[in-house]
């Protein structure tokens, strides 16, 4: 599987909605620190994306560094959070010599790693970074979210036009999502004329079985596993989306 790099669709990421899961995030993880912290945690983002988690939580008296292996993602990430750290580095091998009271990786970043024992190597990243008592928060795919990958669609909005191809692979539980877009960047001068920019982002998406990623996580050097189904519509059986809470 190639790495997940992302590209020109960096500059657009957010412009596309598709930073508006961290709406949600930053919710839950404002709520897990009210009940479980103080509210002045250090926080760990591993594959922070553009910092719209951080961005989100700026008025809140959490500590973030995110970490990244996109430079065009951490670009937007430090353009919008003056004053906060964000590292070029794999989630899977990054050491930053300090700890942390929580780690996060939120929105399928962790289906982003190509294999199980990939997996375990971010996990064990977490976890090196955690704080004795701290928590490891993340959401994943399960195989049957992954599977809603398998799509074509098409979004026509008065800025931009997305095709979006996806193929899932169910003996390697493997989703292959192409984005192609077409955003509008006319300047509104008087030519009148519109301008598109365009690009192509391809990102390839593994989901396992809950118990490898417990296996995994146990192997990492976590001992207590929370686990729920990340809609709390869908029962944990069937769940598209699952949320950790481990330490
Ligand atoms: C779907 S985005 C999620 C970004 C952000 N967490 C959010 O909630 O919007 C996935 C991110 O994972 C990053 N990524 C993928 N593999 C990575 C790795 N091995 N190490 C660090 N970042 C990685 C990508 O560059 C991208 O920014």
């Amino acid at each position: 599987m190639k790495t997940n790099v992302y590209g020109d669709f960096a500059c657009y990421y957010d412009l596309l909605g598709w930073s508006r899961f961290s709406k949600i995030c930053a919710q839950r993880l404002k709520n897990f620190v009210r009940f479980r912290g103080k509210g002045d945690e250090t926080i760990l983002d591993l594959a922070c994306g553009t910092g719209e988690l951080e961005y989100r939580l700026r008025k809140t008296k959490l500590r973030f560094v995110g970490v990244d292996m996109s430079r065009r993602m951490l670009k937007q990430a430090r353009g919008k959070n003056k004053g906060v750290k964000f590292i070029h580095g794999d989630m899977t091998s990054v050491r930053l010599k300090r700890r942390f009271n929580i780690v996060v990786s939120f929105f399928d970043s962790v289906n982003h790693l190509g294999s199980i024992a990939a997996l375990c190597k971010m996990f064990k990243t977490a976890r090196i970074h955690l704080r004795e008592g701290g928590f490891f928060i993340f959401d994943m795919l399960s195989p049957e979210g992954l599977a809603g990958w398998e799509l074509v669609e098409i979004r026509r909005k008065p800025g931009y036009t997305l095709i979006i191809n996806g193929f899932y692979f169910p003996e390697r539980t493997l989703a292959e999502i192409t984005i192609e877009g077409f955003v509008n960047v006319s300047s509104g001068d008087s030519s009148g004329k519109t301008t598109y920019k365009h690009f192509l982002q391809k990102i390839y998406e593994r989901s396992y079985p809950l118990d490898k990623v417990a296996e995994s996580l146990t192997k990492a050097g976590f001992g207590n596993i929370s686990v729920s189904s990340f809609d709390p519509d869908e029962p944990i059986e069937n769940a598209s989306r699952w949320f950790f809470v481990v330490s």
